[in-house]
């Protein structure tokens, strides 16, 4: 056997699992490129649809030139799931639900499957949140933009264009990172050839942890149970002396400050929201960086994407709840276009482990 480049107990941060054209993180710059594209030329001046373009152009032959129409058309098709959604599955959290829903969706390879897998995430988070509501889904409409057809089924009103530009900034911004957990467990599940329905089951169960995606719903938590700037200290110092990790801050491959997070800070200055609560979350951001500092002074431990998807999914009145499957919304474009790049140039998947159990007894 040869010999392993790690035992796998620094959670394989030293491991090349993949050559990618998809996305580059380069955690000591602060830097995103999104298939040659930095991100400070898309975030703010991309559609989704656009973006779904650009990750799976080249990994789809099939993919249908008017992809916004075919986009919505797929929405359309995949609401007919949500008649599914019923009181055991509207008691679980937005991400089972919607999680459960997408899984009716049929498995295949093709681009008609991928483009309702990127439907799905939107079209059953917005039937989800209304019928936890009590409120009846609305149907999409294959003819709007996708963040507007969103918002719109979200709220059963239609969203003004500042609100669809934020929304796009955010789906854009967190379309596709490099080799993260979701994207690593999308990519394993591709290369068992399962189907793409099956990766992105995988990458919407990855997603969920607090580490990764679930970050941002505690992150409104926090913010209203600090309640005023001067409470910020305190609180902080308490939830670090209780072993808690503040959500939000620290990442693995960023060493500096997380790009996507501007990114999104700058969209929520677009919306006229909640007057004042920008700079209260900057107030609290300054103070848990601060005691970050402080107490871990051999890490550098920045704000991540999280923060400010809290400021802005809650700006654009998604419950907190739903904040993990919003992200899913934008990721599901990188999860098929790394599944199909797993798919055309990857093996099976399949690390070694190194047993350390007991050995059998020897035969007397
Ligand atoms: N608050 C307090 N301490 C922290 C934090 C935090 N947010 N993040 C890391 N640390 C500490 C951790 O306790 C450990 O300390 P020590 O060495 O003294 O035991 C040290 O920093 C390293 O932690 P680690 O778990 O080895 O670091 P990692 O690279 O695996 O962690 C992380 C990355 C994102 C899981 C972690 O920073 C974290 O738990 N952050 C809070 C949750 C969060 O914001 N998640 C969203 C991540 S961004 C979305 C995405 O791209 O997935």
């Amino acid at each position: 056997m040869t010999e392993p480049l790690t035992d796998g107990s620094d959670g394989l941060e030293r491991v090349i699992a993949a050559h990618t054209v998809l996305s580059e993180v380069d955690g000591a710059a602060g830097r995103l490129i999104i298939r040659g594209y930095s991100l400070d030329e898309l975030a703010g001046r991309t559609r989704y649809e656009d973006l779904v373009a650009l990750l799976m152009g080249g990994f789809y032959d099939d993919l249908p030139p008017d992809l916004p129409a075919a986009l919505g058309q797929a929405r359309a098709e995949v609401f007919a799931e949500v008649a599914a959604l019923d009181t055991g599955l509207l008691d679980r959290a937005p991400i089972e639900a919607m999680r459960a829903l997408t899984a009716r969706l049929a498995d295949g390879d093709d681009a008609a499957t991928a483009l309702r897998l990127v439907a799905a995430p939107a079209v059953f988070t917005a039937a989800v949140v209304r019928a936890q509501a009590g409120e009846a889904p609305v149907a999409p409409d294959p003819a709007l933009r996708h963040a507007a057809d969103v918002l719109r089924m979200l709220r059963g009103a239609p969203a003004g264009d500042a609100e669809a530009d934020a929304l796009d900034t955010y789906l854009v911004t967190v379309s596709d990172h490099g080799l993260n957990a979701s994207t690593f467990a999308a990519r394993v599940v591709a290369s068992t050839r399962a189907g793409l329905t099956s990766a992105v089951l995988a990458g919407i169960s990855a997603l969920k942890g607090p580490l990764h995606g679930g970050a941002p719903g505690p992150i409104i938590d926090m913010l209203d149970e600090i309640g005023e700037p001067a409470n910020a200290r305190a609180w902080i110092e308490q939830a670090l002396d209780r072993g808690d990790r503040l959500m939000g801050f620290g990442h693995r491959v960023y060493k500096v400050r997380d790009p996507r997070a501007d990114a999104l800070k700058q969209a929520v200055r677009w919306l006229d929201a909640r007057q004042g609560r920008l700079e209260f979350a900057e107030a609290v951001e300054a103070a848990a960086l601060a005691i970050l500092r402080e107490r871990k002074p051999s890490r550098s431990l920045q704000t991540n994407v999280e923060f400010y998807t809290a400021l802005l999914l809650e700006a654009l009145a998604f419950p907190p709840s739903a904040f993990t499957c919003v992200f899913a919304m934008g990721r599901v474009a990188g999860w098929l276009a790394h599944a199909r790049e797993q798919l055309a140039g990857g093996r099976l998947i399949r690390p070694a482990s190194v047993y350390v159990g007991p050995m059998p007894r020897k035969a007397a």
